[in-house]
């Protein structure tokens, strides 16, 4: 789910491995060139400066939002934003074509999508949708309307939002052969944005957006048609902002969010009820996989997968070819029944489906650190072996060894297994967007992101307090991100 449907892939993923190709060369550059003020970098990530979600003190002398106001750019010219939702009848997510179903359904219930009146028993009876992931944008900007701190007064914001739906306009023009078409809408944003007042407090440092799409889609990196994306990510101003997408790129103002699931709760005890529900399923089956092959690109482990599973008697095989995965239901039936979920690379690193699995409290086995190690940092464990099992495959080459998935999945013993999956269902909460009508207690994904991204630019006015180049380790590309471990423990 989430991703183009087949047919429109194998262009995508064309670009895409020309991309990867070109930005190998162009970080060896970076790498090179960075190398020497490496130990200068600062860690925007590290040091903890805002009060913790949560953590509202009764007290009137203080302000309860004091250092988390966050002001929304709600004067950002509406081609930008909610033109997108008026024109959706001509607006396909995720594809070029305007032959393809509008994406006006998707939209309702502020952009979760339609609710699903039965599920056959698979699900809870309330807050489930069939949400289209590429609307996490408009999600994100529902919430966001919510949120406690807002504030009108800029000049009292310790963030500016800029609800900019990236993802639509993408869709609108990413496929535009000309690149001046192409980069048109994310040349007059930014020329918009740093000429308004907001802009000259920070330079942009203290302003984030958010896409519904991957970090790859705006990292253009060359003038040529045939390479993919808009180049929207690499225009001065956006060196100065960050972006928070579903699938986060090598450079550091690119931070990756949860995927959006199905699962939209209005209530504490939904999530509670959700938790405890998932605990005490039955699991028949050893292991899952739900998803379609890759037979045109390149290196792509899933048809092997998919081989192993079939080979398996205790895998379940849910083939994602015929509209069979437009439906939760069907996809979480799947992940609710197994002890483990296999999450291969998509078209690209991330899949929602690793959300998905870890909702219906299966434990996610990875084959490469960017699917989740690496992207997540603010949402998952730092020690991945405890909510997950890490099968490196390198090369398809890897897999060569018949049975060898099951071989390592019957390894783990049962304490290790309840352990894993008690630790997923922990997780459940922060990894949710709760519904943007109601507000829960415990902290869920949107609230997560609001908290780093305000800790992120605390730390950089920081920096600029004590006098030191705020732009030493914003927006850096760092060239291991993605890349095998030495050790793999
Ligand atoms: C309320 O907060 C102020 C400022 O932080 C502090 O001086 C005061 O002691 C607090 N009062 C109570 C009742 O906690
Ligand atoms: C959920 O809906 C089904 C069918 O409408 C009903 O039989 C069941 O009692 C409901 N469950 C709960 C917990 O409300
Ligand atoms: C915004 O806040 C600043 C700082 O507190 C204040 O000086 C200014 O008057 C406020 N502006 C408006 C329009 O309220
Ligand atoms: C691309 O579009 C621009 C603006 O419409 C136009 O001026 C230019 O000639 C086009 N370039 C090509 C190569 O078609
Ligand atoms: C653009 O990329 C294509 C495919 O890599 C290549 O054949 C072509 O020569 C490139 N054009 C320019 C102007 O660099
Ligand atoms: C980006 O920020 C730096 C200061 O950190 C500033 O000097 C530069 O002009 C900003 N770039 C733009 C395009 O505003
Ligand atoms: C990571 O978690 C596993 C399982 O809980 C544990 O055995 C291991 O010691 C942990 N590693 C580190 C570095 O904390």
């Amino acid at each position: 789910m989430g991703k183009p449907p087949p047919g429109k892939c194998s262009q995508e993923v064309c670009f895409g491995l020309l991309v990867s190709f070109v930005l190998c060369l162009v970080l060896l550059c970076l790498n090179h060139s960075t190398s020497l003020g490496a130990n200068n970098w600062i860690d925007l990530s590290m040091s903890k400066q805002v009060r913790p979600i949560g953590v509202m003190k009764i007290n009137n002398t203080e302000d309860s939002c004091s250092d988390r106001y966050i002001y929304i750019h709600d004067d950002l010219p509406s081609k930008f934003n909610s033109d997108f939702l008026i024109n959706c009848k001509s607006i396909s997510a995720g594809i070029s074509s305007s032959s393809i179903p509008s994406m006006c359904p998707d939209l309702v219930n502020l952009g979760l999508g339609p609710k699903i009146e039965n599920s056959d028993g698979v699900l809870a009876n309330e807050s489930w949708f069939i949400t289209n992931p590429y609307l996490l944008e408009v999600i994100f900007h529902n919430k966001m309307k919510k949120y406690e701190c807002l504030t009108s007064n800029s000049t009292l914001a310790s963030a500016i939002y800029v609800p900019f739906y990236t993802g639509m306009d993408a869709s609108v023009h990413l496929w535009d052969s000309n690149l001046t078409i192409r980069d048109s809408s994310a040349k007059n944003l930014v020329k918009w944005l740093s000429g308004q007042p907001e802009w000259k407090k920070m330079w942009g440092r203290d302003h984030f957006f958010v896409s519904g799409r991957t970090s790859w889609d705006f990292r253009r990196v060359r003038d040529n048609s045939s390479e993919w994306g808009s180049k929207l990510r690499f225009f001065p101003e956006s060196m100065n902002m960050t972006m928070l997408s579903m699938e986060g790129s090598l450079w550091k103002n690119d931070i990756a969010i949860p995927y959006p699931t199905s699962f939209h709760p209005a209530k504490d005890s939904e999530v509670v009820q959700w938790q405890n529900r998932v605990r005490q399923q039955e699991r028949p089956y050893l292991f899952a996989f739900v998803g379609a092959p890759r037979p045109h690109l390149q290196g792509s482990i899933r048809g092997k997968i998919i081989d192993h599973c079939q080979a398996s008697t205790t895998c379940k095989f849910l083939h994602c070819g015929e509209n069979n995965c437009h439906n939760p239901v069907n996809i979480m039936r799947v992940f609710q029944s197994s002890v483990y979920c296999l999450q291969p690379r998509g078209d690209s690193d991330t899949r929602r489906s690793a959300f998905d699995a870890i909702l219906a409290g299966c434990i996610p086995v990875f084959f490469h650190p960017a699917t989740a190690f690496s992207q997540y940092l603010w949402y998952l464990p730092k020690n991945h072996t405890k909510y997950s099992v890490f099968i490196p495959v390198r090369d398809v080459k890897d897999l060569k060894e018949e049975g060898i998935i099951e071989k390592v999945l019957q390894g783990i013993s049962k304490d290790r297994e309840l352990a894993m999956r008690e630790e997923v269902i922990r997780m459940i909460p922060k990894l949710v967007y709760a519904d943007p009508g109601s507000r829960l207690d415990t902290p869920d994904a949107f609230d997560i992101a609001v908290q780093g991204i305000l800790e992120r630019i605390e730390n950089v006015r920081k920096v600029i307090r004590e006098g030191r180049d705020p732009s030493i380790g914003f927006a850096e590309g760092d060239g291991t991100k993605f890349t095998f471990p030495d050790t793999v423990d």
